[in-house]
């Protein structure tokens, strides 16, 4: 049986993506005559036409490799219908460049955005099987998706470093990790770096807890504090605002990010030295840890087998122990945030962290 595949990456990178192809591409040639299509910078090549037939070759040491081979970009789910002035009728011209490749099948790896374009690809009649990415991990319908627990590792691994240098100085730091709508990377690591204080999106806090847990520390043995706050996260009052009067009135503040603010709210408020670290993109960057490169190798073998099987318009995921799948159809713009009531937050509450919202026992 011969099947041409076509494979491309979009979105925000993330470790896992390159051991993601590599586990379609290697389990496709073993277990039927495939032929590979990689597309470049995600769906921009779908778009474009710009794509290369790959080696078998090309998929051999990459596992361990950061990044993407293919190289990816951001293509707004809520442009892709819209005809702008380049006279550019998306849609048409992906389902065009489909035909042209001469594809059976479209894999799609990507995040929640990517995963929506999949669906509308599905629902055009192309045959297409998603692959969930994110260091956010908020694709609905998996437990984790690949490249978070590398992300929660090294991030962790920030937050280890500022409690050493924290504590050496008793200063309270203010750590921003990504996630703007879903705080599953900041909760996961400061669980794992011991914060004092873990402000997500989903829990608005109010900088009064916040200061108290910091005031209460000073005063403490222990006279430095650990603040994880997600980039996305927001206090009681800007909970209540639209997304854009609330990015209004932060600019006004004269603040570029949110551990900024905090920072200096705390310096004010309790009198403590307080400095904001900010890893951003390094929490996308490097290899995949040991546990991704396992998960984004079954997702690719599974993918494989979906496609021998002739099994289309689903995404691959992750659920308690199994790999499986689920319709594009079921999960496309589903959001995934933190539930306020998830068993994780309790742990926290119940180890007497502080989310910002109330006091702990
Ligand atoms: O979705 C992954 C993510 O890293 C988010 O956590 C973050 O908000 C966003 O991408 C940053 O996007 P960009 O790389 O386009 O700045």
């Amino acid at each position: 049986m011969k099947r041409r595949i076509g494979i491309l990456t979009s979105g925000g990178d993330c470790p896992g993506l390159n051991a993601t192809i590599r586990g379609v591409a290697k389990a496709a040639y073993e277990l039927f005559d495939a032929e590979i299509v990689g597309i470049a910078d995600g769906y921009r090549g779908l778009i474009e036409g710009e794509w290369q037939e790959m080696k078998r070759s090309q998929f051999s040491g990459i596992l361990t490799l950061g990044g993407t081979i293919l190289g990816t970009s951001r293509q707004p789910f809520r442009n892709m219908r819209i005809i702008g002035d380049d006279n550019v009728d998306k849609v048409a011209n992906m389902k065009e460049n489909y035909e042209k490749m001469k594809l059976d099948c479209l894999v799609t790896l990507g995040g929640n955005g990517t995963h929506k374009t999949a669906n509308l690809l599905s629902q055009e009649g192309l045959n297409v099987i998603g692959l969930p990415k994110t260091i956010d991990n908020d694709i609905y319908g998996t437990d984790f998706t690949f490249g978070f627990h590398t992300a929660v590792d090294i991030a962790t691994d920030v937050l280890d470093r500022c409690h050493t240098t924290a504590a050496s100085h008793g200063r309270c730091l203010v750590v921003e990790i990504m996630g703007n709508k879903a705080g599953w990377l900041t909760l996961y690591s400061g669980i794992a770096g011991g914060a004092d204080v873990i402000l997500l999106p989903e829990v608005p806090y109010d900088i009064k807890e916040v200061a108290r847990v910091a005031e209460a520390r000073a005063r403490s043995k222990k006279a430095f504090s650990i603040i994880a706050v997600a980039e996305g996260a927001m206090d009681r009052k800007e909970a209540k605002m639209k997304r854009k009067e609330r990015e209004a009135a932060r600019a006004a503040e004269g603040f570029t990010c949110i551990s900024a603010r905090i920072a200096k709210q705390l310096a004010e408020m309790v009198g403590v030295e307080a400095r904001n670290v900010v890893p951003g993109h390094i929490q996308r960057g490097g290899s995949p840890n040991a546990y991704d490169r396992v998960l984004s190798t079954q997702f690719g073998v599974h993918a494989a087998q979906l496609i021998r099987d002739g099994q289309y318009g689903y995404t691959v995921a992750l659920c308690g122990n199994s790999i499986t799948h689920n319709k594009l159809e079921d999960i496309a713009g589903v959001p995934k945030p933190v539930p306020q009531d998830h068993q994780m937050i309790q742990v926290g509450r119940d180890m007497g962290i502080s989310f910002g919202d109330k006091q702990s026992k």
